[in-house]
């Protein structure tokens, strides 16, 4: 077995001197440098990351695990994005984290990695960063947050954007949003609803990089510390069979996870971090690729935000394997997952337990799901719409554009008595996308006008350069690219204008002349350089745009498990 922490532990001399002696004063046992495959347990555990704060114990199941494997547990902090806290978007710190992670796993004597996340973004971040070292590696996800309460009803995430729309009506008093707010978030583990942390969950067991199961066990079932113990144990065996990371992640894998978020109706923040993995272990996946794949998916799990249930109720039917089972006719079936077996193996024998949450082919709970690309001259290189949550009769839609120059203007204005719109309006919020946020944050889903609201709107069409919460819904089109910071002709667009959405033709127009949007382009001021040092700048410098993943341009692909130079 060749184990690159041998370069530390097993030298004689000084250098082996400094690189055990110090390991000692935590008490470790001089056998346990002797030829052990060394497994970092990466971990996103914070406590400015709720959904992430169990995750120190979900380590010492891990550590258990590779113990009794006969490894060498070490676990190490890395950045952690909470969902909740950050400001202005954790999306702006994805790069960064994934940043911090292949530097720590390349710096050390590791040989093999768990990753341990669950909030949205440790997810992706996790993967990218091990992506570009490329040792044997497993993702264990901290799973999700038991169903929540509210006065005998099942909640969760998505029923936030309703609670605020009924507070805005004057339909739920103080007192009720502070009983919803206790009985929403009642266990440890992420969003109970299949919003982006469960779509991540989901595309990491749907790529192979989980054993399976990895996506629906609740955070707060013993089972969960059962599947990181099975964990420990399988990375020491992937790493004495020199199983890496992109052995498993093969363009079939991605085209599987593709199908998988179909099926199950998840975050359209699935694309942007599946395009950024793809990147950087070397697969070409475009844009477009997620509208192909996914169109003859039907959706077959009903859950929140484009269905009724949650992620426990997921767990209960089958979990993913069910889920796969059920569009098995259209998957990869012998791509190639950590446990050394196929997806086909691992989900042949799981057939759906409750056919009102995970249904067949046959009869799906939605034809329409999946991610829909949009192509136009409103968006040159793409834009996206989830069709399951969005209202079937606006998905081809004339309206007048209400115009919101940044997030500011859009706060300021949305709510006011004297704002021009009706229900067939097009909102259109610009500057929020990676560039011109910095940092493309979930805004996306804007605010019902609360004029609109009074009178019973429940939806409109929706536009904008920035991301929304895989937890919310409606016809909402997002990631525009090229963004309006960059000179997109979103940037252009002014009230009144005419817009016109046509989802089954893929199109998203601006029907203004040719001449009158050069004319305006020609009048278009870009600023890109406010930020003037430090990361911020790092990422305006060098974000790209969202059809491509937003990585920084510089860090797609990967530089190995090769240090850049010894030290000492
Ligand atoms: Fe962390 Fe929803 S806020 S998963």
């Amino acid at each position: 077995m060749k184990l690159r922490s041998k370069e530390w532990f097993a030298r004689k001399g000084k250098d082996g001197f400094i690189y055990r002696a110090w390991m000692k004063n935590q008490g470790i046992p001089a056998d346990m440098f002797e030829g052990k495959p060394v497994i970092g347990i990466c971990n996103t555990w914070s406590e400015l990351t709720p959904c992430n704060a169990h995750l120190r114990d979900l380590a010492e199941a891990v550590k258990k695990g590779v113990l009794e494997a006969g490894g060498f547990p070490l676990e190490f902090p890395v950045m952690s994005l909470g969902e909740t806290l950050m400001k202005p978007t954790a999306m702006l710190f994805r790069n960064l984290a994934s940043m911090d992670v292949e530097e720590s796993i390349r710096a050390n004597p590791i040989d093999g990695v768990i990753l341990l996340c669950g909030c949205d973004k440790t997810t992706p971040s996790l993967v990218m960063g091990a992506c570009s070292v490329d040792l044997p590696t497993i993702v264990v996800s901290g799973g999700a947050m038991l169903t929540g309460k509210y006065q005998g009803k099942d909640i969760g995430t998505s029923d936030l954007w309703r609670f605020a729309d009924e507070s805005k009506k004057g339909l739920l008093t103080e007192e009720e949003m502070n009983l919803a707010e206790a009985g929403m978030c009642r266990s440890i583990g992420h969003c109970a609803v299949m919003g982006t942390a469960s779509s991540m969950a989901s595309m990491v067991e749907a790529l192979g990089l989980t054993l399976p199961n990895n996506a629906a066990i609740p955070a707060a079932d013993s089972n969960r510390k059962v599947l990181a113990r099975l964990s420990g144990r399988r990375i020491v065996q992937m790493i004495k069979d020199d199983i890496k990371i992109s052995q498993i992640l093969k363009r079939e894998s991605f085209e599987n996870a593709i199908k998988v978020n179909a099926a199950i109706g998840g975050s359209t923040n699935f694309a942007i971090h599946l395009m950024a993995i793809a990147g950087r272990i070397g697969v070409e996946l475009k844009l477009e690729d997620f509208d192909h794949y996914s169109k003859n998916i039907p959706l077959v799990a009903n859950l929140q935000p484009s269905g009724q249930y949650f992620m426990e109720d997921l767990y209960y039917a089958g979990g993913i394997p069910a889920v796969m089972n059920s569009i098995q006719e259209f998957l990869n079936k012998d791509a190639l997952t950590v446990n050394g077996k196929t997806i086909n193996e691992n989900s042949a024998n799981q057939k759906s337990l409750n056919e009102n949450v995970i249904s067949s082919v046959n009869t799906p709970f939605n034809k329409q799901s999946g991610i829909v690309v949009l192509k136009g001259n409103l968006c040159e290189n793409g834009a996206v719409i989830k069709p399951s949550a969005a209202t079937a009769k606006l998905m081809k839609h004339k309206g007048k554009a209400v115009v919101f120059e940044d997030i500011e203007d859009y706060k300021k204005k949305i709510d006011s008595d004297d704002l021009d719109v009706d229900e067939n309006s097009v909102l259109v919020l610009k500057n929020v996308g990676p560039k011109g946020y910095p940092g493309m944050p979930e805004v996306g889903n804007m605010g019902i006008p609360k004029k609109l609201l009074e009178k019973g709107v429940t939806d409109m069409v929706r536009i904008s350069d920035g991301r929304m919460s895989g937890t919310g819904f409606g016809t909402v089109i997002l990631h525009v690219s090229p963004e309006s910071a960059v000179g997109g002709l979103l940037a252009v667009v002014q009230n009144g204008d005419l817009i016109e959405l046509d989802v089954d033709a893929r199109q998203l127009n601006l029907l203004v002349e040719a001449a009158e949007l050069e004319k305006r382009k020609q009048n278009l001021k870009l600023d890109l350089n406010k930020y003037t040092r430090g990361y911020v700048k790092l990422y305006v410098d060098h974000v790209e745009q969202a059809h491509l993943g937003a990585d920084l341009d510089f860090l797609k692909g990967g530089s190995g498990s090769e240090v850049l130079r010894d030290s000492h």
